[in-house]
């Protein structure tokens, strides 16, 4: 691997406004709603943990309190726990506490996801990190994340991560134009758009939230104005970062083929739940026969 490439932090944006998820997300972020017993979030954090990244930023926005919070000691209900002696809860209560070393930057307005990352600028320096989305839960069973950072290494460029979705739900995301490399699960990225119009999309393949980056990014988007829905789009950034490798690395895509769980969207996000919850062992005994009896019901 390059030693230039030298990776430690992750980046995660959780300033959005969550509009879906109203009335939920009204005064607290959608990245603090659960996934069974967990906030999206700490999935998220313990993903860039495990492959390396213990130095996390926070993009924060209004309504950050309950983030930092929830990453942070909460001494009377340790103290309580640990009079009870339930150690079993109190190791859940410390667990997110101790998982990295966290760090916080204000959006201030939210002006996009783009404008999101560009916050990061000072705290990240010229160096590669990691930017991972809460809407996006990779099972911790298919390292998604730990692949991208390798085939970011070697060929000293950014790498996003791609997903194949029907046609039907390809304008909902950012959309990769793309070359076969001599790696079965890498591809080489063309050229960039977000969320085309319905039948336009330039191939089934669909950026989803996890991306390494390599510091020029923080160049384009200074000079990135805004896109789609009048925001600065991260999207737009990479389509120039694509077309510029001479001084960027261009942009390459692993095809991820694992788990994934989508909370960005309500039904996508109970779906998710179910999924979770029927394969955890604590829940699963018990809620996977009642499943069945449920859906046996149904019409
Ligand atoms: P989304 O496009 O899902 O937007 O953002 P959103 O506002 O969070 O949610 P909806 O669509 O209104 O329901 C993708 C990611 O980028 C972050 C979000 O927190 C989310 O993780 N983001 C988006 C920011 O941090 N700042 C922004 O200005 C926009």
């Amino acid at each position: 691997m390059d030693m230039a490439f030298h990776i430690t932090k992750a980046v995660i944006p959780a300033a959005g406004l969550g509009t879906r998820f109203l009335p939920a997300t009204k005064a607290m972020p959608k990245e603090m709603l659960p996934v069974v017993d967990k906030p999206a979030i700490q999935y998220v954090v313990e993903e860039a943990v495990a492959s390396g990244l213990h130095d996390v930023l926070m993009i924060t926005g209004r309504n950050k309190n309950a983030l930092e919070n929830h990453f942070d000691r909460v001494g009377e209900l340790e103290a309580t726990l640990e009079r009870k002696g339930d150690t079993d809860r109190l190791k859940k209560v410390n667990a997110s506490t101790e998982l990295a070393d966290m760090h916080y930057v204000r959006q201030g307005d939210p002006k996009g996801l783009g404008h999101a990352v560009l916050r990061a600028k000072m705290h990240v320096g010229r160096e590669p990190f990691a930017v991972l989305l809460g809407d996006d839960i990779i099972d911790p069973r298919d390292p998604l994340l730990t692949r991208m950072i390798q085939e970011a290494g070697k060929r000293n460029a950014s790498v996003v991560a791609l997903l194949e979705v029907d046609p039907s739900v390809a304008h909902m995301y950012g959309v990769a134009t793309i070359e076969p490399t001599e790696t079965a699960d890498v591809v080489r990225i063309t050229g960039l758009v977000e969320k085309p119009a319905p039948g336009t999309a330039p191939s089934n393949y669909a950026i989803i939230g996890r991306y390494v980056l390599r510091p020029e990014v923080f160049d384009v988007l200074e000079k990135t104005p805004p896109g789609k829905g009048g925001e600065i789009q991260l999207t737009d950034a990479l389509e120039k970062m694509a077309g510029a490798p001479e001084w960027t690395g261009g942009v390459y895509g692993v095809v991820f083929r694992g788990r994934r769980y989508d909370t960005g969207d309500r039904l996508d996000y109970i779906k998710a739940i179910v999924q979770l919850a029927v394969e955890r062992e604590d829940l699963g005994p018990d809620l996977r026969p009642w499943l069945k009896e449920f859906a046996s019901n149904l019409d």
